[in-house]
């Protein structure tokens, strides 16, 4: 199995190596791919170095599968051309997420769509991808109508420059921003670009990508994405209502025993889900389980994950293993 890691030096790329060598992702030989500016510098993988590759180099060289996370422009770019080389993309920006013939697949709730024939394949953004794995056994079982998301969002989200303008402004440096404010000692009720209907991108992709992956266009979502400044993971405070009534008790052993998923709510013991436990760690945690008594059949839940892993490097990882095991690839 030849894989090529594209964005190899980005947050999400540098994770993604990590999460290959963890969980000894069966590749014969590694292609890092990184701009041209990064050509030629090495990285280092189960202790040995690697030179970082070209685009062209990469191709020539016809990878099994490319797992992307090199921005969306880079994506539509280059991912049909290693497509055109026999190589399945796993991509990570949000060029293919919306498009009809292209699957988006968190691996917990419908790697079974995946067929031979998907050699581009979308990995969701950050922030559905932590509360699908949670909301998917919960509608199974009481059918979700509507819910109401509000994130707090990790800046290691953004990528390099946004992490290092955090850092900066710790230090009192005034360097490159990756934000329009400051974002140390402040929240940015912004993420991604504004619309014309007063969302933001990064909304309309929590709304979008969850009917899709849930293949259920019934659920009425709304949204609104935070950035703040944490490092370890992005939180959500969510809202569901459902069609039917539930029992709490239920709901909590539903999601002890949803894969993918630890539950962390005994808060007399003050345990709930926080960004720096989930960091690094590959699971979604949810904690804060309760009724909402303002709403009939309506629940809330607190979920944190870190993004860089199963908002990220982990989800594409695990959707190479499916194709592997199924031997889709
Ligand atoms: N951060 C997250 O939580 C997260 C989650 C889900 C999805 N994503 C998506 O994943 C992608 C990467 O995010 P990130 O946070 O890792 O960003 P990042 O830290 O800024 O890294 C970007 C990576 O892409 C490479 N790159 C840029 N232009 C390229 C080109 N023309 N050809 C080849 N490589 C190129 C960069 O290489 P150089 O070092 O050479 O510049 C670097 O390795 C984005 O599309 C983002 O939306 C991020």
């Amino acid at each position: 199995m030849k894989v090529a890691v594209v964005g190899a030096t980005g947050l999400v790329g540098t994770v993604m190596l990590k999460v290959l060598e963890e969980r000894n992702f069966p590749l014969t030989e590694l292609i890092p791919v990184a701009s041209e500016k990064s050509v030629g510098k090495e990285i280092t993988f189960k202790g040995k170095k690697f030179p970082i590759v070209s685009m062209d180099t990469a191709i020539s060289m016809k990878p099994d599968i490319a797992l992307f996370s090199a921005g969306g422009s880079t994506s539509l770019e280059h991912a049909p051309r290693f497509k055109e080389a026999g190589t399945t993309v796993i991509d990570n920006s949000s060029a293919w997420r919306m498009d009809p013939t292209i699957k988006l697949v968190v691996p917990e709730v419908n790697a079974h769509e995946l067929s031979i024939d998907n050699k581009i394949i979308a990995n969701p953004n950050c922030s559905t991808i932590q509360m699908v794995v949670v909301l998917k056994p919960l509608h199974d079982k009481y059918k979700i109508k509507r819910v109401v998301v509000s994130t707090y969002q990790s800046v290691t989200g953004t990528g390099v420059k946004a992490v290092e303008q955090l850092m900066n402004e710790r230090k009192g440096i005034d360097g490159p921003k990756a934000y329009a404010y400051e974002i140390d000692l402040n929240v940015l009720p912004h993420i991604d670009v504004f619309t014309e209907n007063g969302y933001t991108k990064e909304e309309i992709k929590m709304i979008k990508e969850t009917n899709k992956i849930m293949s259920d266009d019934s659920i009425k979502v709304t949204a609104t994405t935070v950035r703040i400044p944490v490092m370890g993971g992005h939180s959500e405070s969510v809202n569901i209502e459902f069609e039917n009534d539930f029992d709490l008790a239920e709901v909590r052993s539903i999601l002890e025993k949803a894969p993918g998923v630890i539950v962390v709510d005994d808060v007399a013991n003050l345990k709930y889900p926080m960004p720096k436990d989930a960091h690094e760690k590959d699971e979604v945690f949810v904690g804060r389980i309760r009724r909402d008594d303002s709403a009939p059949k309506a629940l809330n839940l607190w979920i944190v994950a870190d993004n860089l892993r199963k908002g990220a490097a982990t989800n594409a990882v695990q959707i190479a293993e499916y194709l592997i095991q199924k031997e889709l690839v």
